[in-house]
């Protein structure tokens, strides 16, 4: 059986999320660790992350991969509560947009934007990266592919952010941010009408295989709400926490400027260290074996994201960042079926950012940066800094 873990540790509390990497560093080394406080069997380690999220057969998302299953209730038709082959089908409806060929074709614009965005902090010497880069460029690209009209899409950086935070336990978070999902429903049920929606668009193509007999109207509704909600938050984070890595160790900020060939391998970097999404979960659907753990059909399995990025089994010094280190290989967009339909739209993202950097920015002084409180996401509430 697995270790039952001291009830004190509460992963979610506001002390452990400023911080998590102590605790985490506690789980890894005692393995995979059953807790009574949530109820959940908590996975640290890379490879036993890596084997939950390969073994769907196993660790289904069928029965949703938040904490909680009053709010696994509320996501019931969603593509990640879902699983095979129902969740292939969903899948396919937009594979062919978030190649990584579609996304090659829209790097140019996803540049200019990020390029107009660090153009408008250094008029002004510098400002809140949150607001000013990091929330502007997701919401903009995202929103102009799934074609949203431009009034009123602003709303759902709060909404998101709220439907992140009912991922975790039934905590003080997770209770205020419900009231927020239906605020995500009235927006999209009047902004992502096929009327509303730009034609040519991801929200268009949803619409397309609805009306192709592919998927029901309600597989439609929740298609479109894991397309509006999945790709903004969890980008805006990778962005700010790039630019508080790199103002944070002026030796990869300038080894990065030397040498912009670097700017592919430093977005991981980012995603790796600082992993935007911490923690999802799965339901052992029957009984597994992790390791010498035996993890009894019925478990709610929490798997660590954030934990296993910095297995110091797969990495070496695994808490420095290292612009320079191959390190492709994270789980910071998940693993096997359910990994990130939006990964390369993402990288994309995060790429154009560090490039408009390099090739605007010299110095980047950190003034002050306030952290984000959140149940699964890691970024910033504000992050002022000077650039020069
Ligand atoms: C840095 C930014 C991002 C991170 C760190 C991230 C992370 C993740 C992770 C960890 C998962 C796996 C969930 C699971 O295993 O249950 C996931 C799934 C998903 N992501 Fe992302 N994501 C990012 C950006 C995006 C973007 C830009 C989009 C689209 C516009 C997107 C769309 C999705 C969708 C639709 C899924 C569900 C896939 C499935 O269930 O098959 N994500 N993401």
């Amino acid at each position: 059986m697995g270790v039952v873990l001291a009830p004190d540790l509460d992963l979610f509390s506001d002390e452990v999320l400023l911080d998590p990497y102590p605790a985490y560093q506690v789980l890894r080394d005692l393995g995979v660790v059953e807790t009574r406080r949530y109820g959940v069997w908590i996975v640290s380690r890379d490879a036993h992350v890596r084997e939950v999220l390969k073994d769907w057969h196993t660790y289904s998302s069928a029965w949703g991969t938040a904490i909680d299953p009053g709010v696994n209730g509320l996501r019931a038709t969603n593509i990640i509560s879902t699983d095979p082959p129902a969740h292939d089908e969903l899948r396919d409806v937009l594979a062919p947009q978030m190649s990584a060929r579609s996304v090659r074709e829209l790097q140019g614009r996803i540049d200019q934007v990020a390029a107009d965005l660090v153009d408008g902090l250094l008029e002004t010497g510098g400002g809140d990266v949150v607001a000013r880069l990091a929330q502007p460029l997701p919401l903009r690209i995202v929103g102009d592919l799934v074609g949203f009209a431009e009034e009123g899409r602003e709303g759902l950086l709060e909404w998101v952010d709220a439907s992140f935070n009912t991922f975790g336990p039934m905590n003080q978070r997770t209770r205020e941010s419900i009231p927020k999902l239906e605020s995500i429903w009235e927006y999209l049920d009047t902004m992502a009408t096929r009327e509303r929606l730009a034609p040519g668009g991801l929200g268009a193509a949803i619409h397309d295989a609805k009306d192709q007999g592919r998927i029901s109207a309600d597989q439609c509704r929740s298609l479109l709400f894991a397309y509006a909600t999945a790709g903004i938050d969890t980008t805006v984070n990778a962005i700010s926490s790039a630019v508080w890595l790199l103002a944070r160790f002026p030796d990869q900020w300038s080894m990065l400027r030397s040498d912009p060939s670097l700017v592919s391998g430093a977005a991981n970097e980012v995603l790796r260290v600082e992993s935007p999404i911490q923690s999802f979960t799965r339901l052992a659907r029957v009984t597994g074996r992790l390791g010498d753990t035996i993890v009894p059909r019925g478990s709610r399995v929490l798997v660590l994201f954030g934990s296993a990025n910095r297995d110091e089994r797969k990495w070496q010094d695994p808490a420095r960042f290292d612009v320079g280190r191959a390190a492709a290989d994270h789980v910071a967009f998940g693993y096997g079926v359910h990994s990130c339909a939006g990964q390369f739209l993402a990288k994309a993202e995060l790429q154009g950012v560090l490039r408009a950097l390099v090739e605007r920015v010299s110095t980047i002084r950190l003034v002050s940066a306030e952290r984000k409180l959140h149940n699964v996401l890691r970024g910033f509430r504000h992050l002022d800094v000077v650039l020069g």
